[in-house]
């Protein structure tokens, strides 16, 4: 730990204000280098009020920065985050290029150009949304990556409903719902070692809404997305929770991923089992009931002959009955 994070770390341990005086004692250091990682920390956003002859006290409301999230985190993990860039997945991706390895996790505030599945865009632009990224170099052949997006989805459900008491479900294959509206959608990428057909890393993007973006979701998706909490704004240290929870369940249940334990709460919490669905990859489209997912997280799709298909990737979309399909 350098000079200014023992410094944020006294601010942040502290109940009352303290003065700059004691923060040096401690630290055994000059009230000057005290004076200057404070400032310092201001320059980076925090806020740390200062009143003369009362010392520092930094405000701890909605902080999200490394302290806020290790103080949640079971596992030491190496957390990059960045207040804005392209997307989570990108940096990630370029970290792994560079041999970054398991277990690493980018964060970003803000998104300028966040992606989704399906060459889809993922509106980031602004704080209201939790927007991250795990590295992992799993040894598994491609096709076996929808298990990791599957039981990536658990983790997130289960993480969201902890430490937000809000109840969801998820849609095949890796949409998570609050009622009828999409909160938060998962994107894996990987990178294929062509030498043995195992691939080289994986990133799993996760993309949760804390609250409606500033000026309200686009017309286009007012119908279909929501925030995990109403209007434009979220509990207080909410972002950092459930950034840690996320990351913990997430390792937990990947540390033992060939169990598939994560099947059983899929399954529970899947909101299209039952239900009339198009089922489209690529080009095609399959109707029929959803019937079943899986051992293999695969889809079971049962058409109007009675043949079952099963998908291990595409995008499911529910009938609504009555409701012409687009
Ligand atoms: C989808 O719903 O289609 C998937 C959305 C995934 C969004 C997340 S946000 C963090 C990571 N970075 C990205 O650019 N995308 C993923």
């Amino acid at each position: 730990m350098n000079t200014k994070e023992k410094v944020l770390k006294i601010l942040y341990e502290s109940n009352t204000s303290i003065s700059g005086e004691t923060i040096a004692k401690a630290l055994g250091i000059s009230r000057n280098s005290v004076w200057k990682s404070i400032n310092q920390l201001k320059k980076e956003g925090y806020i740390i009020d200062s009143v003369s002859g009362n010392g520092y006290t930094l405000a701890k409301g909605n902080i999200f920065d490394e302290y806020s999230i290790k103080k949640h985190l079971k596992n030491e993990h190496k957390l990059y985050i960045y207040k804005e860039e392209t997307s989570s997945n990108t940096v990630a991706k370029e970290l792994c290029q560079k041999g970054e390895g398991e277990g690493s996790v980018v964060i970003v505030c803000s998104q300028t150009n966040g992606r989704g599945r399906l060459g889809r865009s993922f509106i980031s632009s602004d704080e209201n949304g939790l927007y991250m990224s795990i590295i992992l170099r799993p040894k598994i052949p491609i096709e076996k990556c929808i298990n990791i997006t599957v039981m990536c989805a658990v983790s997130v459900l289960e993480a969201i409903e902890e430490v937000c008491s809000v109840n969801c479900t998820i849609k095949w294959v890796n949409d998570i719902y609050i009622n009828e509206k999409k909160c938060c959608g998962i994107l894996t990428e990987a990178g294929m070692d062509f030498e043995n057909g195992l691939l080289h890393y994986a990133v799993v993007g996760i993309g949760v809404n804390l609250s409606s973006p500033k000026g309200g979701f686009d017309k286009e998706i007012e119908n279909i997305a929501c925030g995990i909490y109403e209007g434009e704004s979220y509990p207080d240290g909410i972002k950092a929770r459930l950034c840690a929870k996320i990351i913990d369940n997430f390792f937990d249940k990947y540390a033992k991923i060939e169990e598939k334990e994560y099947i059983k709460v899929y399954k529970e919490k899947s909101n299209i089992i039952g239900k009339e669905v198009d089922v489209y990859v690529g080009n095609k489209v399959v109707c029929g009931v959803a019937t079943d997912i899986d051992e293999e997280a695969n889809l079971v799709v049962t058409d109007e002959d009675g043949k079952c298909h099963r998908f291990n990737s595409g995008e499911a979309r529910v009938r609504h009955t009555g409701v012409p399909l687009s």
